[in-house]
């Protein structure tokens, strides 16, 4: 029996585990039910009287040296794990980082604006809080004409009327004021209506709209520049129609439609079986709005058009519902990751 627990107190001593449930289990093996200590202790019961006295004490230094030795291990182990952090298996390849894109909306607007600074237009902003001067007096909309409610605004403050601008004309009459003729700029920028938010009508959307003032400018040059726009952003094959409307700050003024890409012209839902989609509004700036910035109506002319951003992405993407333009559900915007601009 001695042989045994000498041999014993050599594996224990001699013990290297690589892990540390090689230690759990080292100790069921030694220390368990059915272990190696508790069957010693059995066989011990059958031992001489004589020789209990040495192998008791042999067999106490086993249990103790087989308990330190695990804890021992165990504290090692504990030790290192924490050492090196929880074990991160470095061969396992890195999640891809998710990249964003652009929002249809920039798209549109960045492709609208490289078209128009072709011809050469260059960007101009201004602020959304505006006063009523820049977004309707000098505009030619009089105080208290209905030619206002075309437009239901977001006032801030009443006398002086301070408000949330409802077209980037704005920015254009603040051009007027800070620069001389030649004057070629594009607006792009968001703008407020107070309007119930539906599939087609948002109280935020955004627009492009664009100047053009010189000597001799003509309705022609309008009309070309709108044409060589449509071709640009909806297809060489593109055609355009002007209809007769009404803004106070442009006389003539015009709606403007474009051929419909999707039947070409021959009628579908999406152009209501006309053949026709409305993009923008236009017209001649109206001499009284080139006199309020400034500039002498008997030397300048100038044409003016405006867009809605929003409209012109659903046309060309065929996006039914304006809301999904602001909800930024990725589902929607990743749709958009292959276009390039
Ligand atoms: N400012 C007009 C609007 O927002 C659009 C427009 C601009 C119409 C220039 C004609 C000329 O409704």
């Amino acid at each position: 029996m001695i042989d045994k627990i000498n041999d014993l107190i050599d594996r224990v001593k001699a013990f290297q585990p690589k892990a540390a449930q090689e230690i759990e289990d080292f100790r069921i093996r030694m220390m368990g039910k059915k272990g190696e200590l508790n069957a010693i202790f059995e066989e011990f019961k059958t031992v001489a009287p004589e020789l209990k006295r040495e192998l008791g004490q042999r067999i106490n230094e086993l249990k103790t040296l087989t308990a330190e030795r695990i804890n021992e291990l165990r504290d090692r182990f504990a030790e290192q794990e924490s050492a090196d952090g929880p074990a991160i298996d470095m061969t396992r390849p890195g999640s891809a980082d998710d990249l964003g894109s652009r929002h249809p909306i920039s798209l549109v607007r960045n492709e609208i604006v490289e078209i128009f600074s072709r011809m050469g237009y260059t960007v101009a902003d201004g602020p959304e809080i505006e006063d009523d001067w820049h977004v309707f007096s000098a505009l030619n909309f009089p105080p208290e004409h209905p030619a206002r409610d075309m437009q239901d605004t977001f006032f801030i403050e009443k006398n002086p009327d301070i408000l949330l601008r409802t077209h980037t004309s704005s920015i254009q009459v603040r051009t007027m004021e800070h620069q001389k003729p030649p004057i070629r700029v594009i607006c792009p920028g968001r703008v407020f209506r107070n309007e119930a938010i539906s599939a087609r009508a948002h109280c935020i959307f955004h627009q492009v709209e664009g100047l053009y003032v010189d000597e001799n400018v003509s309705f022609a040059d309008l009309k070309q520049s709108i044409l060589y726009f449509a071709k640009e952003m909806f297809g060489e094959s593109s055609t355009i129609r002007l209809r007769p409307s009404y803004f106070p700050f442009t006389e003539p003024s015009a709606e403007v439609d474009v051929s419909c890409n999707l039947c070409g012209g021959k009628g579908c839902n999406v152009c209501k079986h006309t053949g026709w989609l409305e993009i923008m509004g236009c017209g001649m700036v109206d001499p009284a709005v080139l006199e309020a910035s400034g500039i002498d109506p008997a030397k300048y002319s100038g044409f003016a058009f405006g867009m809605g951003i929003e409209r012109i992405a659903m046309l060309k993407f065929g996006v039914r519902d304006l809301r999904l333009y602001f909800e930024n559900d990725v589902r929607f915007l990743h749709q958009f990751d292959s276009v390039i601009g």
